[in-house]
Order: structure tokens, then C-alpha cells, then sequence
């Protein structure tokens, strides 16, 4: 593990890792619709990566066998592509992705909808993307990490949602997983963790229509809701700014080649 406070030119290079994870999502959608495998849009992730010169980070995490995660409706987290899996009208998945270029990694996923979906999965989807993004916003030096956890919290209880507590955000930079791990509930433990210039983290919440109470399938790997009802997930990686905080999972202009 090292320490996830990173330098300005440190960023340049997670800005150039989160372009091209962002375009890879944006590339990806035109192609979430009924009849296609979760092993197809893995494959056509792993393409695009490699042709935009960057390394899925997912690729043999920890024997991963995949270059991203699909998790389709009741799936909360680690969704693994397969191609008996065919997406059907109504389904909602969160396409999951982490690559490595210039030697940083960047993390972000998003949910997409397969023709239409119910106004209740819509909901849900919508407020996942609204925790994620009121988490951001509070985000700068000298802000405790509780902070991150308590506005998600709050907003999703308002709504109804339960946040799963099972798995959390971390530190990111030149690797994936890294210290500090970020809460999407409240908890005192990081009330003494205070934001500063540099640090680099993801926020990625998990909401749960009902219960967070998870299970993992016999691949190791796959988590669901216990009762079986939807789950939505959004995860952007920021950067801690002397002003607030920067999304490097956004796709920039052309023209910025991270050096
Ligand atoms: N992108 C995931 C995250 O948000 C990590 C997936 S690890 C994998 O942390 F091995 F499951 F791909
Ligand atoms: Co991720
Ligand atoms: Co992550």
C-alpha cells in the first residue's frame, strides 16, 4: 500500500487514465441493448482499451477472470461478464471499469438501461447517481471522509434506499485499491480522516431498494442482494484540489496527452 496523496503532475496522468475510462463507458453504451451477452461488452471494453493504450486494471485482479464488471439488476458489485448472460428489455446494469495508462489507474462506472426500464429502476438508478454526484460536491481540503458517507446516507434514506455496507470506496493512483477505503454510510471512524491537496479516492455507492444484506455467488466473485431486489451503483475518482476536488473520470477535450 502507499500513501494515496498524489503531486500536479501526478494528476495530469490520472486526468489522461480518466479520459479515456470515461470514453470507454461513453463508447460502451450504444451497444447496452436486448440480445447482447455481458461477455460481448467486455470484449468490446477490453478492444477499446487496448486501442486507446490503456490496461484493464480489472484483468487478473486477484484472478479476476474479466476486463470489467457487469452487474445486472439484482447484482450490487463484481458482476462477472458472461456470455450466457443476454440482456432483455427493462434490465438495468452498471458497467464497472478501472484501467491503467501512464502507470495510474482510474475507476469509474455508471448504470445504463436496456430499452425501457420501470419507474421504480429508473428511481433507484437516478438516486445512486444523485448520492455519488452530492458526495463530490462537498468534497475539499479539510473536510472529514465521514462528510462523503453521511450526505449519501441521508439522501438515499430520504428516498427509501438502504447503502451497502459490504463494500466501500478507496484510494486510487498507481494502484488500484489503496488506503484510505471510504465509507458510503456514516461512520465516526472517519471523522478524524481529513481531506488534503493530493489525495485521490473513488466514491462509488451502492443503493439497495430494500435490504444491503448481500451474497456472494459460487464464482467468488458475483454479489447480490439477499432478497433478490435491484441495486444501482455511479463511482467516479476524484482528486482533493486547494479549491475543492477534481473528476478525472470525465472525458476532456482532445488534445492533453497527460505528460
Ligand atoms: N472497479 C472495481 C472498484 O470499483 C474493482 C473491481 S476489481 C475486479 O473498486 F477485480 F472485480 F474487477
Ligand atoms: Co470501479
Ligand atoms: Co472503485
Amino acid at each position: 500500500m502507499t500513501n494515496s496523496v498524489y503531486t500536479p503532475k501526478d494528476f495530469k496522468r490520472l486526468r489522461f487514465a480518466g479520459d479515456i475510462v470515461s470514453r470507454a463507458l461513453d463508447h460502451i453504451g450504444q451497444f447496452v441493448k436486448p440480445g447482447i451477452s455481458t461477455a460481448e461488452l467486455d470484449a468490446i471494453v477490453a478492444a477499446f482499451l487496448k486501442a486507446n493504450g490503456a490496461e484493464s486494471s480489472c484483468l487478473g485482479y486477484r484472478g479476476y477472470p474479466k476486463s470489467c464488471c457487469t452487474s445486472v439488476n439484482d447484482v450490487i458489485v463484481h458482476g462477472i461478464p458472461r456470455g450466457d448472460e443476454i440482456l432483455k428489455t427493462g434490465d438495468i446494469i452498471n458497467i464497472d471499469l478501472t484501467a491503467e495508462a501512464k502507470g495510474f489507474h482510474a475507476d469509474s462506472s455508471r448504470m445504463f438501461y436496456v430499452g425501457a426500464v420501470s419507474d421504480h429502476a429508473a428511481r433507484l438508478c437516478e438516486t445512486a447517481k444523485d448520492c455519488m454526484n452530492s458526495a463530490i460536491s462537498i468534497c475539499g481540503p479539510g473536510v472529514p471522509l465521514s462528510e462523503i458517507g453521511r450526505v449519501i446516507e441521508s439522501m438515499a434514506a430520504a428516498k427509501g434506499y438502504s447503502v451497502s455496507k459490504d463494500f466501500v470506496g478507496h484510494g486510487i493512483g498507481k494502484v488500484m485499491h489503496d488506503d484510505p477505503q471510504i465509507y458510503h454510510f456514516y461512520d465516526r471512524r472517519l471523522d478524524s480522516v481529513i481531506m488534503v491537496p493530493g489525495m485521490v479516492f473513488t466514491i462509488e455507492p451502492m443503493l439497495c431498494e430494500c435490504s444491503s444484506a448481500s451474497v456472494i455467488d459460487s464464482d467468488g466473485w458475483t454479489a447480490r442482494t439477499k432478497d433478490g431486489r435491484l441495486s444501482a451503483q455511479w463511482e467516479h475518482t476524484i482528486g482533493i484540489t486547494e479549491e475543492g476536488c477534481e473528476i478525472f473520470t470525465v472525458t476532456k477535450e482532445r488534445g492533453d496527452d497527460g505528460t
